[in-house]
């Protein structure tokens, strides 16, 4: 009988739940390494070996997955890194890795919540109207092109680094702050700033929800834009779950 390898694990990441497993991994010393995609100006730093870069497509991937022994992949990008994922289950598939998303449950609308669900950012776009309004748009840096169909609007941004180019929005302005965030928080950056209405993905999880809570607080509307699609994959909820299937 061949025996049994040691797990040699790759952590896809950029979430508060990657960093969390990435703990995990380094307390029960299992051999780990933490990906980044780059994105940011200063990744926070991580108990595990980084590396930072794109891999090539799906075909980069499973070409890392062979060149570095990796025995499990463990996804836990932001549900809206949709194509990271999909390049996952792709490779995985490839290279008969077995694979795990780690994902936070959607948020779920409460009491007291006026939201509209819109599938994508052009169906946020339509939401906001033709009436002018003063919008938190809380979507990161990558998306905002989607709005600049609507420059009659006034955006707040919440980015997590500077801007390095001209906003594609004329009427928009910048707060530079990285998560995770506080309803105190941000009831007085809504109040604040006059907002009348707020863009958000649907991302869920704890840190990024302050913003729907201080919304539902002050009464105030939000336009969430649902997940994008990814194939059927194993996905555990926890960093527990994760742990127990290595
Ligand atoms: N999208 C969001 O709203 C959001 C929010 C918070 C954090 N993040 C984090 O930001 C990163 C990028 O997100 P995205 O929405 O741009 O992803 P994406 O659109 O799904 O990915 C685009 C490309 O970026 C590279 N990439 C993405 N995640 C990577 C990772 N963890 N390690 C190495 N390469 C990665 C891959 O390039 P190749 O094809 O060359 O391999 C991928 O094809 C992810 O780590 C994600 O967890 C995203």
């Amino acid at each position: 009988m061949t025996p049994l390898l040691p797990p040699r694990v790759l952590l896809l990441g950029g979430t508060t739940e990657a960093a969390a497993m990435a703990r995990a991994l380094a307390e029960a010393g299992v051999e780990a390494v933490y990906s980044y995609a780059g994105r940011t100006g200063s990744p926070v730093a991580q108990p595990l070996p980084v590396r930072i870069g794109g891999f090539g497509g799906a075909e980069g991937l499973a070409a890392y997955l062979r060149a570095e022994g990796i025995t499990h992949l463990v996804d836990a990008t932001h549900p809206f890194a949709a194509q990271m994922s999909r390049n996952a289950v792709k490779a995985c598939a490839a290279t008969q890795t077995p694979l795990i998303a780690l994902e936070r449950e959607p948020w779920q609308a409460g009491e007291g919540d006026r939201w509209t669900h819109v599938p994508d950012p052009a169906g946020a776009v339509a939401a906001l109207g033709q009436a002018p309004q003063r919008v938190f748009l809380a979507i990161g840096r990558q998306t905002l092109d989607a709005f600049a169909a609507a420059p009659q609007h006034h955006y707040l941004l919440r980015l997590v680094d500077p801007p390095t180019e001209p906003l594609p929005l004329p009427l928009a302005e910048a707060v530079i702050a990285r998560g995770p965030f506080t309803v105190a928080g941000d009831r007085a950056l809504l109040s604040d700033h006059r907002i009348e209405v707020i863009v958000a993905k649907n991302a869920g999880g704890a840190g990024a929800e302050a913003k729907l809570v201080a919304a539902r607080d002050l009464g105030l509307p939000v336009i969430l834009i649902d997940r994008p699609w990814v194939p059927d994959r194993p996905v555990a909820r926890t960093v527990a779950e994760v742990m127990a299937w290595l």
